[in-house]
């Protein structure tokens, strides 16, 4: 069993980063690794340049992404851990892909819609593109399962159709189709000031946020100031339908601790906020304080993470060279 799964390089990461994110990162190493399989991430540096980045600010997001997936608990000696523009395999499989991918295929996938709109003339041809390179992401290394989320099931079916359509042209068995890697339902967490809206660094409100790199007072301070209701909590989730932000701190909760949300309140109906959210806070603190302090000293060493990607790309393109020749022969070339 081989995962390969890849991450968008963003700054100021958060606690739905980390939740609904990299902790399953986490989790799936460990759990693949019980299964004699094997983990390879990536940061997805090629596919944020879809879309103009700033180049000091993608550069520092990289190493910032690398420095929290290991603050969080990848493991770079169990774990492939690459940035994907370190390992050219990437684009030269993309490549060849985008000759054997179709217009219409692209043409149909719904991100695509949505992330172009109305500006299709204006959007790059890489952003048109990406889903092939998402392909080759995973083709280049006999992928046999790949995480994804509702909205990336297309995606991977595409992949799959490339794939077939690859080995049917050229009558070889090169590429592995990949399955989906259905891990349990990743957490969506509010912000803090709004339960309808997603927690996220675009907010102009830090209060919004928990971020992974705030202090235990921030920590506390935030969830106090949290939005929520004068009711106690119920003792069944359902009954938490249409208080949103109540449902928020939950959910975090259960989250933090692994268990279901009706699990939770079972331990906590008939208290209110007064006393719920110091609780939350002090779960919150201890999760996010460990995370902080490792953070800060990898923040502080940008050596280490680069050795750190420069020994897993060697070990991602010693994987990918034969698949990545198999297709050259292939093609005659
Ligand atoms: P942001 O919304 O802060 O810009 P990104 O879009 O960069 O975050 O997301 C990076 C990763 O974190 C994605 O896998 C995304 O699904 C996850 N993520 C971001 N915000 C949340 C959230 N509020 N709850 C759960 N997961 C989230
Ligand atoms: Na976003």
């Amino acid at each position: 069993m081989r995962v390969v799964s890849g991450i968008q390089p963003t700054g100021n990461l958060h606690l739905g980063n980390y939740l609904g994110a990299i902790r399953r990162w986490a989790t799936m190493q460990d759990s693949i690794e019980g299964e004699g399989g094997e983990c390879i991430f990536f940061l997805a540096d090629l596919h944020a340049i879809t879309v103009f980045n700033d180049p000091a600010e993608l550069r520092a997001n990289v190493n910032g992404m690398a420095a929290a997936l290991i603050a969080c608990g990848i493991d770079p000696d169990r774990s492939i851990l690459f940035n994907q523009a370190r390992v050219p395999a990437h684009a030269e499989l993309a490549w060849i892909l985008n000759c054997t991918a179709r217009m219409g295929w692209l043409g149909r996938m719904t991100q695509w819609k949505d992330k172009a709109g109305k500006n299709r003339e204006g959007a790059s041809v890489g952003l048109f593109a990406y889903p092939v390179l998402q392909a080759a992401d995973v083709l280049l290394y006999q992928a046999t399962h790949v995480p994804v989320g509702e909205d990336q099931k297309q995606h991977l079916e595409l992949a799959r159709d490339i794939a077939t359509k690859f080995n049917t042209d050229y009558g070889v068995e090169l590429f592995t189709l990949p399955e989906p890697h259905i891990g349990k339902d990743a957490a969506r967490i509010m912000s803090l000031r709004d339960g309808s809206a997603k927690m996220s660094k675009s907010d102009p409100s830090d209060m919004s946020r928990i971020n992974l790199t705030d202090d235990d007072d921030a920590i506390v301070q935030k969830i106090r100031k949290a939005k929520t209701d004068p009711a106690p909590l119920p003792d069944s989730w359902d009954e938490l339908a249409d208080r949103p932000e109540a449902r928020n701190l939950v959910a975090i909760y259960a989250a933090l601790t692994d268990r279901t949300p009706q699990s939770v309140l079972e331990d906590h109906a008939g208290q209110g906020f007064g006393a719920f959210k110091p609780a939350l806070a002090e779960l919150l603190v201890q999760t996010i304080a460990p995370i902080r302090s490792r953070l800060a000293a990898f923040s502080a060493d940008p050596a280490a993470i680069d050795a750190i990607l420069a020994k897993g790309s060697a070990r991602a393109a010693d994987i990918a060279a034969p698949t990545l020749a198999g297709a050259y022969q292939a093609l005659g070339l």
